[in-house]
């Protein structure tokens, strides 16, 4: 079977790993953490930049710092993971879920504006598939309504919007390095602080409510309970795993984004015959070789082609289930359709993309569903 995702190793991750453990500090924020902060923050000039367990960590720690208090409203797209909008509803939020694009699973900007009350706190955009959404329009939305924006970036790595790292555009940004991701380290994330106003207590809320970081500087003589905040930071065994990962992101992203161009052109002739439609990059946007997926024009169509290629050991894959119709929140949701974000939970599908699908397979994946498309 041709899976889905095949986390790459470099080769290096146990070499640092036993490093880190050899150092006899295993813990959060050591030398590991250090380098990949700052591997970020020169590469893309992140101003400040903390690891964490997970993006959904990272999202949790946005909510606490945007101050969420019950019955803030905060605007969501719907197709997207359930950890964009659960972490604001940790904290009392109410999410208002927004449309994607008709020709992009991401925030249609231009709805945006209609969703915000006095209530409205926060605007979280989703790249989805590392594809930028908007931010020039997000951000001037934000400015005139005095709203904070938190770029939820956790396909993201490594793309950009009008030549801007995302991640490094919204007030906050919010990364994954969880196994499915271009970078990983199984489980791992990353919080990225561009506006210095939340930098200190951003630290404070990442060492569980304490002023540790500032101890650990020789900044204060003693350190204590100062705020809430939780355990967010991962040990260093997980930072040398990342650390591996991150010396390697070129030669993963030239692989990556090679796989992502062929998919586009070996299918491109059925997007011309209207068949299915190939991926929407914006002239403002890049792609980051995160994943690469086909919409049909409905379910049946999907149903088919997943089963073909299962039948010729081919592992495809859906995505979201739109939030606002989910089990948990439909009740809540007040009661707009959101007809662009049903389509794409109904039509897209995703194809196998890791740095290991070799030449041979992905041909083998074109001719297969080219072939299947003839028949639909
Ligand atoms: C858009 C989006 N946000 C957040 C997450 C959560 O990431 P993590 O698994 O690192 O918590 C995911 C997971 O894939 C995601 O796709």
């Amino acid at each position: 079977m041709i899976p889905f995702n095949k986390p790459f190793l470099t080769g290096k991750e146990t070499q640092y790993i036993e490093q880190a453990v050899k150092s006899g500090k295993i813990s959060g924020n050591g030398i590991f953490t250090q380098k990949c902060h700052e591997f970020f923050q020169e590469r893309y000039g992140f101003k400040k930049c903390l690891l964490t367990t997970s993006c959904t960590d990272a999202l949790e720690m946005s909510a606490i710092l945007c101050d969420i208090q019950p019955g803030d409203e905060v605007i969501v797209p719907s197709f997207t993971f359930v950890s964009t909008a659960n972490a604001f509803v940790l904290r009392g939020a109410k999410i208002i879920f927004a449309d994607s694009r008709e020709d992009h699973p991401g925030i249609d900007e231009s709805k945006i504006e209609s969703l915000i009350t006095s209530r409205t706190k926060v605007i979280v955009p989703v790249h989805y598939a590392g594809i930028a959404c908007d931010m020039d329009i997000i951000m001037d939305i934000a400015n005139r309504h005095n709203l904070l924006v938190v770029e939820d970036a956790a396909q993201a790595v490594d793309s950009f919007y009008k030549g801007k790292p995302l991640g490094g555009i919204g007030h906050l940004g919010c990364f994954s390095f969880h196994e499915t991701k271009n970078v990983q380290s199984g489980e791992g994330g990353m919080l990225v602080i561009n506006d210095e106003q939340f930098s200190k207590r951003a630290e404070i809320i990442w060492e569980k409510g304490t002023n540790r970081s500032e101890f650990f500087r020789g900044e204060v003589d003693k350190y204590g309970w100062v705020d809430i905040g939780s355990s967010f930071l991962p040990s260093e065994v997980s930072a040398a795993f990342l650390f591996a990962q991150l010396e390697n992101l070129d030669t993963i992203q030239n692989r990556r984004k090679l796989i992502w161009e062929t998919y586009y052109d070996g299918l491109k002739s059925c997007d011309e015959k209207r068949i299915i439609k190939l991926p929407f990059v914006p002239e403002y946007a890049t792609q980051n070789g995160h994943l690469f997926y086909i919409v049909f024009s409905n379910l049946g169509e999907r149903t088919e082609m997943i089963s073909k290629l299962k039948k010729d050991r081919i592992d495809s894959v859906f995505h979201y289930l739109s939030l606002h119709s989910s089990p948990y929140y439909s009740s809540r949701h007040d009661s707009r359709d959101l007809i662009n974000a049903d389509l794409f939970s109904n039509n897209l599908l995703r194809l196998p993309l890791f740095y290991e699908l070799s030449n041979k397979h992905l041909e083998f994946i074109i001719r297969k569903i080219n072939k299947h498309l003839q028949e639909i």
